[in-house]
């Protein structure tokens, strides 16, 4: 195909899958979010009101761990109220997947929201519902802390890190169709503003919560050009962060040298796919996606917080699932907010509870049952008062 059929395709296809990738992205907001992650220094408080958060309890183990969540928050006296929303796929018009209006409007008003997991059909039906909520809410920057849990025995005890993904565009963009019988084609799309504007994002989280330095993780060595430009403007974007230590790194030099010592990292960040995998690695070091947060920022002030499992259908109902990665997302959540005393008690709770051993779910090596474990939390929380 010569250079222009070539462009036009592409063109085409952006328009059809893209709009959310390449569009309308205005740097004012950009730092809207920033002052949102800057909370720990400028903190922004809803404490005075109610303020409301949707809440999208998701299948299988979610409405388990999102009670466990909402019980907890009741027992702290967090000031907020919940409006539950639930996330299925429906076909809008043109026959376009979309979640559901009520959920989106939900979201629109009140842009913070805690979400369980969400099934996904393999290779057939619907798309995956997480990519879907990401487009819609343009949530363009995956953040992961992964940090030892004390009392809780892993391989390293001295974990401290953050996964940034790139959470919109890379090898996720859903830009794939077939060539010829037997030939299909996946677009990997990076472009310059969703690059620049993670690379701003972690420079402004590492700056803004006390972190020394921020690893770009890439393949520039063999994608020349694509990642090539995610590099670039990480660097260039370094220029403006002279406090924050800068390093560029491969992927599997990080790869290898994160199971060796993870301490070496402190905030990292990538283009999608590397963030996908690279994240759950890190989740592993600190023991699993049963532990670990996960919150979604969005370029319009909306953010999605959320535990990364699955939705366990294997124990789905038994009351034996595990909330802490639901729980610790919500902790991020309420930091998000401003609300920095309710976090550090329900957090100070959940670590105690895993600490001391007594009351753990059969994941955490336990014989406890979910209710149980979160009775613990509840009664700690109180006693912290
Ligand atoms: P999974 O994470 O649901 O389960 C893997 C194993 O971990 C199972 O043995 C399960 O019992 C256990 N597990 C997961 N979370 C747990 C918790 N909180 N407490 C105790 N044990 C827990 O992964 P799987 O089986 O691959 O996926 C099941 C479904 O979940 C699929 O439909 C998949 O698409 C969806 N999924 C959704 C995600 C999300 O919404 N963020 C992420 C990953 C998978």
């Amino acid at each position: 195909m010569a250079g222009n059929a070539w462009r036009s395709t592409i063109c085409k296809l952006l328009e059809r899958y893209g709009a959310w990738i390449s569009g309308q992205r205005k740097p004012k907001e950009v730092s809207r979010i920033m002052g949102a992650v800057k909370s720990q220094t400028q903190p922004r408080t809803f404490s005075r009101g109610m303020q409301t958060v949707t809440i999208i309890p998701g299948d299988g183990i979610g409405p388990e761990i999102s009670t466990s969540v909402i019980k907890i928050f009741e027992a702290a006296k967090v000031p907020i109220q919940w409006e539950e929303r639930n996330v299925t796929a429906i076909k809008g018009p043109g026959g376009k997947w979309m979640i559901p209006p009520e959920a989106k409007e939900s979201m629109d008003k009140s842009k913070i929201g805690l979400k369980g997991p969400l099934k996904t059909p393999i290779a057939a039906g619907h798309p995956s519902m997480n990519l879907l909520l990401r487009k819609t809410f343009d949530l363009y920057a995956n953040v992961r802390p992964c940090v030892s849990i004390e009392g809780y025995k892993t391989p390293y005890t001295d974990v401290d890190l953050v996964t940034i993904r790139e959470n919109t565009e890379g090898e996720y963009s859903g830009i794939e169709h077939v060539i010829v019988d037997g030939v299909v084609q996946s677009i990997k799309l990076i472009t310059e503003e969703a690059s620049r504007r993670i690379a701003e994002y972690a420079f402004e989280y590492a700056r803004n919560n006390q972190r020394n330095s921020v690893t770009a993780v890439h393949k520039a060595n063999i994608m020349r050009m694509s990642d090539g430009l995610f590099l670039r403007k990480c660097r260039e974007v370094a220029e403006n962060f002279k406090d924050v230590k800068f390093t560029e790194m491969y992927l599997d030099t990080v790869c290898l040298n994160m199971v060796q010592d993870p301490t070496q990292f402190d905030v990292l960040v990538m283009p999608n796919l590397y963030g996908d995998i690279l994240s759950d690695l890190c989740a592993g070091l600190i023991g699993g996606l049963g532990v670990t947060p996960s919150g979604n920022i969005g370029a319009n002030g909306v953010a999605i917080f959320e535990s990364v499992h699955g939705t366990a259908p294997d124990i789905a109902g038994m009351d034996l699932a595990n909330p802490t990665a639901l729980l610790l997302s919500a902790v991020m959540m309420l930091r998000h907010m401003g609300l920095h005393g309710h976090a550090k008690k329900i957090e100070t709770a959940c670590f105690d509870t895993i600490r001391d051993k007594k009351v753990l779910t059969k994941d955490l090596g336990g014989n406890s049952k979910c209710s149980e474990f979160t009775a613990e939390i509840c009664r700690r929380v109180q006693d912290l008062d």
